[in-house]
Parts: C-alpha cells; sequence; structure tokens
C-alpha cells in the first residue's frame, strides 16, 4: 500500500513531536519514502538525526540551507501525501492565511498533494474560536484532519480534546486520504462482527469461538476505502476500528434491531457475525447454585437476523453474507445464499486448516448471485477483508 509512495511529514513544535518518529518509521517501514520538515520549534522538541536515521533520508528544516533553493517547490510537487502531526494552533493559523515564510508553511502552499494535518495543543487553545475558524477554512481548502484526541496533554488531565491522535490513528486516516476516492467512497456500510451471547444466568452466557476479527477487518477496510461505516458488534476483545461507528451488542435479538435500525440509510450490508442461534427458553435473575446431579437447558431459536431484514431491503441495498460450512462448503453456501436471497455469500470451510474462528487468517470463496465464484486462498484476515471488498466493488458495478 505504501510502497513506492511519497510522504512528506511536517513536524512543528510541540511535545507530541516524539511521536512523529514512530509515524515516520511505520511509513519507512511500510515502503514509503519520507521527506521530514522540521519547524523552527520542532527541533528544540526533537532533533534531525532521530528522523534521518528512520527514515535513512536527509532531514530540512529551514528555507535557507545550502542546497534547499528549490526545496519548498520540489518537495511538495513530488510528494503524494503531506502529513503535518503535530500541527500546532500557529501553523494552522499561518497556512489559514497562505503564509509561506518558513520551508513547512512553503512546501504546504506550493503542494498540489492532499494534506492530512494532525494539530496537537493546549485544550484551552484548541478550543478558540480562531483555532476552529482556521481549521474550517483549511478543511474548506480540502485539507483533511485528523484528531485531537481528548486525553492528558503535557501540563496535565484534560477533559476536552487538545492531544494528538496516536501515530496510528494518523496512518490510518492518512491511507483513507490516499484511497478513499474508489467506488465506495461515501457509500453506507453496515457491518456485523463476533459472536452474540445469550444468558442462562446472570453469569452464565451460551455463546461460540467468533474472535470477531474478520468483520472489524472489513468495516476498516471499508472506512479506509471513503465508506462511511457502522459495526454492529457482539463481545470482542478487538479494538474498535479506526474511523468507525461502533455499537456494542450482547444478543441475537439486540444485533437484529440495530441491523434493521440501520438498514434503511445503507447500501452496503455484510453480515460477518456468528450470531447464536439458540438461546436458553428461560434465564433466570439469579445465580443457578451448583448441583451435583447436573441440569438440563431447554433452547429456542434465535431470530435468523439476514432473513429478518427481507421486508427492509431496498433495491440499492447490497446484501452480503457469511457461510460457515463443513464438507462440501461451496454447494452449502451457494444454497444458503439462495435461501437467505443474497446478493453475495462469504464462504469458509471449518475444516480448511488456517481458516475460520479463532485465527488470524482465513481462506474463502465468494460466490454472488450471478454465479461469480472467486478463490481467495490463504491470507491474513486483514487482506481477505479487501478481497471481499474487491468483490463487492465489482459487484455493485
Ligand atoms: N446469521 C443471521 N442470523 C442468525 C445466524 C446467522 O443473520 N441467527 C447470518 C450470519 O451472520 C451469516 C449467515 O447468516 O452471514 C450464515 O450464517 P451461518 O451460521 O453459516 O448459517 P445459519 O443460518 O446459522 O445456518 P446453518 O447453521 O444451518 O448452517
Amino acid at each position: 500500500m505504501w510502497q513506492g509512495r511519497r510522504v512528506v511529514l511536517g513536524v512543528t513544535g510541540g511535545i507530541a513531536a516524539y511521536k512523529s518518529v514512530h509515524l515516520a518509521r511505520a511509513l519507512s517501514v511500510r515502503g514509503a519514502t519520507v521527506d521530514v520538515v522540521l519547524s523552527h520549534g520542532a527541533t528544540r522538541f526533537i532533533g534531525v538525526a532521530t528522523f534521518e536515521a528512520v527514515t535513512r533520508r536527509r532531514v530540512v528544516t529551514s528555507l535557507w540551507e545550502p542546497g534547499t533553493a528549490l526545496e519548498h517547490v520540489t518537495l511538495g510537487e513530488q510528494a503524494d501525501l503531506i502529513i503535518v502531526a503535530p500541527a500546532t494552533a500557529h501553523l494552522l493559523a499561518r497556512a489559514a492565511q497562505g503564509m509561506a515564510d518558513d520551508l513547512l508553511s512553503a512546501t504546504l502552499l506550493a503542494a498540489r498533494a492532499p494534506v492530512l494535518v494532525a494539530p496537537a495543543m493546549n485544550d484551552e487553545m484548541f478550543a478558540q474560536s480562531a483555532t476552529a475558524a482556521n481549521l474550517a477554512h483549511l478543511r474548506e481548502r480540502g485539507w483533511h484532519v485528523v484528531g485531537p484526541v481528548v486525553g492528558p496533554l503535557a501540563e496535565g488531565p484534560a477533559d476536552r480534546p487538545g492531544r494528538m491522535s496516536e501515530p496510528e490513528a494518523i496512518l490510518a486516516h492518512a491511507e483513507r486520504v490516499l484511497y478513499g476516492e474508489g467506488p465506495l467512497q461515501h457509500a453506507k456500510v453496515l457491518v456485523t462482527a463476533g459472536p452474540t451471547r445469550e444468558a442462562i444466568d446472570p453469569v452464565r452466557v451460551v455463546t461460540n469461538r467468533s474472535s470477531g476479527r474478520m468483520g472489524h477487518a472489513l468495516a476498516e477496510a471499508a472506512w479506509r476505502r471513503g465508506a462511511e461505516v457502522t459495526l454492529v458488534t457482539g463481545p470482542t476483545g478487538e479494538p474498535p476500528p479506526h474511523g468507525v461507528t461502533v455499537l456494542r451488542v450482547e444478543t441475537t435479538s439486540e444485533m437484529a434491531a440495530a441491523v434493521r435500525r440501520h438498514l434503511p440509510s445503507s447500501d452496503v450490508l455484510i453480515m460477518a457475525a456468528a450470531p447464536a442461534d439458540y438461546r436458553p427458553v428461560t434465564s433466570r435473575d439469579t445465580k443457578l447454585p451448583r448441583s451435583e446431579g447436573g441440569f438440563t437447558l431447554a433452547f429456542e431459536a434465535t431470530d435468523d437476523i439476514l432473513l429478518g431484514t427481507l421486508a427492509e431491503r431496498h433495491p440499492r441495498l447490497t446484501t452480503v453474507g457469511f457461510a460457515l460450512e463443513t464438507g462440501d462448503a461451496v454447494a452449502k453456501g451457494r444454497a444458503k445464499l439462495r435461501r437467505k436471497q443474497l446478493d453475495m455469500i462469504v464462504v469458509n470451510d471449518a475444516l480448511e486448516p488456517g481458516a475460520g474462528f479463532e485465527v488470524p487468517t482465513n481462506a474463502v470463496t465468494i460466490l454472488d448471485v450471478h454465479g461469480v465464484e472467486t478463490r481467495v486462498s490463504l491470507r491474513d484476515k486483514a487482506l481477505v477483508a479487501e478481497a471481499i471488498l474487491d468483490a463487492i466493488e465489482a459487484y455493485r458495478g
């Protein structure tokens, strides 16, 4: 994704400047060529040598260094993306005014590449209307903004935004800036993930081994492609994907309700969740005491979420289901595609090593209603997610 890309990373004078070393390194190890431009203020927080070591490239700090006469033009011209992290209130104000009195601001003014800024400042400074107006103006000019977020600031705890977004979040936003203009841009994508669980009593539940990884990977990948993504997830240990609205549910009927609520405004539904198919007929209000004789639990079927959406599905909706099968997986998947009246189904063979639940990898076959069959060999779930989204984009035409 980053291989061969050229990035200008502008760093201005904030304490968060040290975190930009991680960002520079993350970009470099992914194959990007990273040209770091430090403002004069940044050099008081972090050294040139550190960035030169992680990017293995010369770092520039001034318009007037020998050999940099045209740097403010050439850097921006060659770049695929300019990131400014941290971006101080002062940098935002100067950029909003179109000032070009140092190498970074001149580069920003001369560049045609997309710009992503990660503001970081004291929470009072961020709350000022002057800063808000500058950011609004830069957004109008097409600049992208990530953060700031709420979290401890250098001068102590704050309950208002000011802290720079973490390098990992900046990287994810940068990927959305670079790759977010494809067919899924602005599409509303609803993804479900994880297991659901049904209570036996206040402390015991019935659930399954779904990790939620596939659904989380799909949600984040769709967001990176420019979609607006809502993720309805059962209980999982997965961190919330960047940029995605996350709705947490517990039971199959809660998941069904959340899906039905969001379906009318969705363009794509991806049901990657493994909702519990059964729930105890009665759930007790108090803990069932241990009994040597054991006990028998009666189950009833939960709602089939996909079938429950049939009445609400609108003509522009693309409905994608999953199927976990054992033996003759593709034929069973095709039958499930018809039974659930889906546009597409992603079939996992649970007996295939490295595929299915509780593993970081997957191998799938994607079937669509027109008979197109795409085999995706064993790979990381994040890459399987990309292949599934490629197939969805191709299907939607
Ligand atoms: N699914 C659903 N509602 C359920 C169970 C599953 O909408 N209560 C969805 C899953 O999210 C998946 C698809 O249906 O997209 C197929 O799930 P799977 O568990 O393979 O199929 P089941 O419908 O449970 O059928 P069976 O267990 O008979 O294979």
